[in-house]
């Protein structure tokens, strides 16, 4: 049997917002300080931010960035990071038990997001925070000259407002792991007057509130409802996050995660819908994947008050560039519920970007991201598969290919997305287009490897990279392709 894949471009799903392909910095181990910012480093430039970094990061291009953290955010006074460097504290970090130098804050991550021309996304204190610091932070990013805490941004030298437009409602506050964590009725009212204080500083901002931290977690879905109630008319965005891991070392069950994001998806949108009906409400709140991405090897995370520690580097092979491939064709199928998603995180801590003193390297689950950022706008398609299923020992039967499409009308350009979960089959698939045919060909892309364990590393860097897999010739209607094993496929029309 083989995969037949119908595509109809009057068949969309929903508009795939640009916010999709987000990221977040942490100031946690060394993605900040030795990560995107190292004074004294061969690399730097004059402000400090490493150059070959802003270089892998433009090619990535995520279109938002989340910071400062994390479980950092819920102990973090955002004024430590402002103002004349020589005078910023340095102070004990609680979260990963780290020495905060405050070298880099939110001037420098305005200034950061402006050179990648990215979106910034602050997030409040919530754990050991209070409304006026928060109300304080909005001021100071958004308000123009006139008033104490805009006119310090601008002694500063930033006399224009930043205009930073999507905020978090803290981080995480569901996990007792968090710098004071709260029960649900106790985080909804906290968020709730802190809302509303934020947007009475600038009522165009949009706010994300906190849901559970994972899918897995005692209290979810339960937390996010009793969070929804109480703020929904104050906020626009729920936050979810997830990570996951090969802990059974099966990697056929592996490639079926694809249910968990689902179910996860699901039981929130169901939530969402719930809410709204409940509170009789017109306003609209979408789901903001705020982290997301393969953890569960490097589990370092004590920083044993030192500066820059090495915690969390996970060192990603090709399984988990397919697992973050079929993430993403997830995100586009629940582009109509799902607005904002940040990897989780750029640089260093569990990231597609690896440094070292003397170099990066761009690991495998870089390439599947940038992929989606490049080929995936417009609308969503609603591609129809018939494909034959593999069995999974958690998740039951999934496609043997799993894919989404989009469709830019702006620039008439058609993407399919495909991932092969065969460990050792090609797939032969047919393309059949409904109502439009494609110019003579189409260009083909793939990621592939012969062993799901292959990764990148600095002695070699290029073992799990993109091919150019030739282009795709279309006639009478239909194109038909063979997907090697373990591989991610993008085919992109009229680009
Ligand atoms: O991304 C690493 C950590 O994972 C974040 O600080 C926290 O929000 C999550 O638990």
């Amino acid at each position: 049997m083989t995969t037949q894949i119908f595509v109809d471009r009057l068949r969309t799903l929903g508009v795939i917002e640009p916010t999709l392909f987000g990221g977040f910095l942490e100031h946690m181990g060394r993605a900040i300080y030795q990560g995107i910012y190292e004074p004294g480093s061969p690399f730097a430039d004059e402000r400090g931010f490493r150059r070959d970094v802003l270089q892998a990061l433009r090619e990535l291009a995520p279109t938002i960035i989340r910071y400062p953290g994390g479980n950092f955010l819920s102990g973090y006074h955002w004024m430590d990071g402002i103002g004349p460097k020589e005078q910023r504290p340095r102070r004990r970090e609680l979260a990963w038990k780290s020495i905060e130098t405050n070298q880099f804050g939110v001037d420098e991550f305005i200034e950061y997001c402006r050179e990648l021309e990215t979106q910034p996304m602050l997030g409040v204190n919530l754990g050991t925070g209070t409304l006026d610091e928060a109300g304080a932070l909005v001021e100071y990013c958004n308000a123009p000259q006139g008033t104490y805490y805009a006119d310090l941004r601008a002694r500063y030298g930033h006399p224009e407002p930043y205009g930073v437009k999507v905020w978090c409602l803290g981080n995480e506050m569901d996990g007792p792991w968090q710098i004071g964590h709260l029960e649900a009725h106790e985080y909804a009212r906290k968020a709730l007057e802190t809302a509303k204080i934020m947007k009475w500083q600038d009522p165009s901002i949009r706010l994300v509130l906190c849901g559970s931290s994972s899918a897995h977690m005692p209290t979810f879905p339960e937390w996010d409802r009793v969070a929804l109630e109480e703020c929904w008319e104050q906020v626009d965005y729920l936050s979810l996050h997830q990570y996951v891991g090969n802990y059974h070392q099966d990697t056929q069950n592996y490639l079926g995660l694809t249910r968990l994001f689902e179910y996860h998806l699901q039981t929130l949108e169901g939530t969402l819908r719930y809410v709204k009906a409940k509170r009789r409400s017109k306003h609209d709140v979408f789901l903001s994947w705020d982290e997301w991405n393969v953890w569960y090897k490097a589990q370092e995370m004590d920083g044993r008050w030192s500066e820059a520690p090495h915690l969390i580097e996970e060192v990603y092979n090709l399984e988990d560039a397919l697992v973050v491939a079929l993430w993403m064709n997830v995100f586009l199928r629940f582009s109509h519920v799902l607005k904002i998603a940040c990897m989780a995180q750029l640089v260093n801590i569990i990231a597609p970007i690896l440094t070292r003193t003397d170099g990066l390297v761009r690991q495998t689950i870089y390439y599947p991201f940038q992929l989606f950022r490049r080929y995936a706008s417009g609308k969503v398609l609603d591609v129809l598969v018939h494909s034959p299923q593999v069995e999974t020992r958690e998740y039951g039967e999934v496609p043997l290919v799993d894919v989404s499409g989009s469709y830019d009308e702006e620039n008439g350009r058609t993407a399919l997305f495909l991932v092969n979960r065969s460990l050792n089959e090609a797939e032969t698939v047919t393309l059949n287009f409904t109502g439009w045919t494609p110019g003579t060909s189409a260009r083909v892309i793939s990621l592939a490897g012969s062993d799901p364990k292959l990764a990148n590393t600095f002695e070699n860097p290029y073992v799990v990279v993109p091919q150019d897999a030739g282009t795709l010739p279309v006639q009478d209607g239909t194109a038909t392709l063979r997907l090697p094993p373990l591989s991610f496929t993008v085919i992109a029309f009229g680009s």
